[in-house]
């Protein structure tokens, strides 16, 4: 209950509105109650005495109090709807913007399906709740208070009485709600495994097809969707006994308030009048009763439901800015020559310290900035040996350096700690002699440039997904990327730039995803580009291509590569040999061959097969 209380500044810019729905909700309530004391009247005035004339005043109050009941519930629902829709909204825009905050190794950690269903499913709990049972909980708490004490005010031992019976509800209730939560976060955690395993069945339908693996994945969805039925069953079956047993304590009471209220009626303690006031109060009670089992079950389930949100809101990020990161004099030292050409990078006006970093003109072709790694260790959480040991490589602007080295020996590990997409557990990166933690994030990312290994790509148009890092580039800037990444085949494209390509750039074959994002990654013309692996899906002719345009692309930026290939370690002034966790070897490509037995060894069958393809080559031509 601790975080559904948390959630109350979701509500706070909503007070007025709630005040308001609650006074409509109590107003109905009194309504409600005051109907029985003018059946009394009627009875005990009007029919007992004969005087007609009280019949229609009281005739016309009980249709005006019946439609008073009605607007105010009108109102009521109007206003509520307004505030918990508003609260959802920012819910999941808080949700949203703090899983964009969090590093990657949280989202690497958790399953996708569980950050769904809470960002969907347990923010839909939380609503109904918000906006069904606490004002339920509020108005029947009222109600039964109200309506005890109408009842002690009849006759007061018979309204003792009543009011006792019903003290075993809270006990019922009590006992239902700890057995109720158990279930209620079983269930949720357990939608949220099915949702993660459809959603891993969606992306990866091609392999389950392909290996023949339609069966096993039916199985395993069938013993997953059998333990979400198991819960919900456990939780119908828990849910329907304490229904049952709040149906059953009212009307139960009923019975022996019309055998009492008969008694006290005979020995004169209470009027005819009285009696039918009693019982139709009495009735009145009935409904809030048997509405606590809803609003219990719906308040649990909003109560797991916000423990889980908060399990994610409560995670704080452990990539972020250091506080004293917004200044002016460091990060325009660390920018260093940093180029804006007409579209590219961020609008000026945008700097956070305004136009005084602006770069002046004729610096287009220096745009390298120093990148140093100084004995950087890293250590994927959960871990025990470090994949990167005292990793130390220095940059120079305008230099390209090759990093090769076996697969998974931590090419892709170093690479995404130049963007901070996770910090070093040792050691520091520095980019023009500014360590890159003390640089605010937006600006680290737009002085860093990266193309990944796996060419994500969004479904918007190839426009949209090409400008990603410069949404002001113009069509001539985008053309001349995409010529750098030989990506022409857009042009043949249905509607071509602004063809919309289909979910991660499904539509697109794996090289033309590889080229689109290349493509991304050089149009922004950052300082400092990493690329991992940028050609590994291009066929050796496109390669070719590619490399010889990327080469002038490359001029003048700092330039960090992942290559397998010696067509691609070419490109690089420099290549670096990572083993064992640390740098090996480092020198011009020809020098480690001649040298490092080890890169002979890493390159040697690749080179083979490349001459390979060079013989095929020249069979085809
Ligand atoms: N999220 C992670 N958690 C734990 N270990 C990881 C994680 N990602 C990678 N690793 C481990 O770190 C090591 C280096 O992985 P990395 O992806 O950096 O290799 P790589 O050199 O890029 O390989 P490749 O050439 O195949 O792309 C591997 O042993 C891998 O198992
Ligand atoms: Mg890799």
């Amino acid at each position: 209950m601790v975080a559904l209380w948390r959630l109350r500044s979701y509500l706070r810019p909503y007070l007025w509105r709630l005040i308001g729905m609650l006074a409509a909700a109590c107003a109905s309530v009194a309504t409600a109650l005051v109907i029985p004391l003018l059946t009394k009247a009627l009875i005990d005035g009007a029919l007992s005495t004969g005087d007609r004339s009280l019949l229609l005043p009281i005739g016309l109050a009980a249709t005006g109090l019946g439609i008073a009941q009605a607007a105010l519930n009108f109102t009521r629902r109007w206003v509520q709807a307004r505030a918990v829709t508003g609260m959802e909204q920012a819910m999941r825009r808080d949700i949203y913007a703090h899983l964009q905050r969090l590093e990657v190794g949280f989202h690497d950690e958790w399953q996708t399906g569980q950050l769904l269903s809470r960002a969907t499913t347990d923010l839909s709990a939380i609503r109904r709740f918000a906006g069904f049972g606490t004002v339920f909980l509020i108005t029947n708490a009222v109600t039964f208070v109200a309506v005890v004490a109408l009842l002690i005010h009849l006759n007061w031992w018979l309204g003792l009485i009543t009011g006792a019976v019903f003290l075993p509800v809270g006990v019922v209730c009590h006992r239902f709600e700890r057995r109720y939560r158990v279930l209620t976060r079983r269930a949720q955690d357990q939608q949220g495994d099915l949702a993660t395993y459809v959603e891993e069945s969606a992306t990866g339908i091609a392999v389950l097809k392909a290996l023949g693996r339609r069966a096993q994945a039916q199985a395993r969805h069938g013993a997953q969707t059998s333990l979400v039925y198991q819960t919900q069953i456990e939780k119908a079956r828990l849910r329907g006994s304490f229904w049952a047993m709040l149906d059953l304590i009212p009307n139960a009471v009923i019975g022996l308030i019309v055998l009492l209220g008969a008694i006290a009626t005979s020995q004169h303690a209470l009027t005819l009048g009285g009696l039918v006031a009693f019982i139709t109060l009495t009735l009145e009670l009935v409904w809030p009763i048997e509405a606590m089992g809803y609003i219990l079950a719906s308040g649990q389930e909003a109560a797991t439901a916000a423990q889980r949100v908060y399990e994610i809101l409560d995670t704080t990020p452990a990539v972020v800015s250091r506080p004293a990161t917004i200044n002016p004099a460091s990060a325009s030292m660390a920018r260093g020559p940093v180029t804006e050409e007409p579209g590219h990078g961020p609008p000026r006006g945008s700097w956070p310290w305004g136009p005084a970093a602006r770069p002046r003109d004729g610096e287009v072709l220096r745009r390298g900035g120093t990148v140093r790694f100084d004995k950087v260790e890293f250590r994927y959480p959960g871990t025990e040996r470090p994949v990167l040991r005292g990793v130390s490589l220095d940059l120079e602007p305008g230099q390209t350096l090759a990093l090769t080295g076996a697969t998974g020996s931590g090419k892709t590990t170093l690479l995404q700690l130049v963007p901070r997409l996770a910090d070093p557990t040792a050691g520091s990166i520095t980019v023009n002699r500014t360590d890159i933690r003390d640089l605010p994030l937006p600006v680290l990312r737009t002085l860093v440039g990266c193309g990944f290994e796996d060419p994500t790509l969004f479904s918007v148009s190839v426009r949209e997904n090409v400008t990603f890092g410069a949404p002001n580039a113009t069509d001539e800037q985008i053309e001349q990327a995409l010529a750098v990444a030989h990506a022409g085949f857009v042009a043949r494209l249905p509607w071509g730039l602004d063809t919309r390509i289909g979910e991660q750039g499904m539509a697109l074959s794996g090289g033309q995803r590889q080229r689109l994002a290349l493509a991304r990654a050089i149009l922004a013309k950052p300082p400092v580009l990493v690329l991992d692996d940028p050609l590994s899906a291009l066929d050796v002719r496109t390669e070719e291509k590619v490399t010889a345009a990327l080469r002038d692309a490359l001029a003048g930026t700092t330039a960090l590569l992942v290559a397998h290939r010696p067509s691609t370690v070419l490109l690089a002034d420099r290549v670096a040999l990572l083993a064992g966790g640390r740098i090996v070897a480092t020198g011009t490509h020809a020098e480690l061959l001649a040298t490092e037995p080890r890169y002979v060894e890493l390159m040697g069958d690749v080179a083979a097969a490349g001459e390979h393809d060079d013989a095929e080559r020249a069979v085809a031509r």
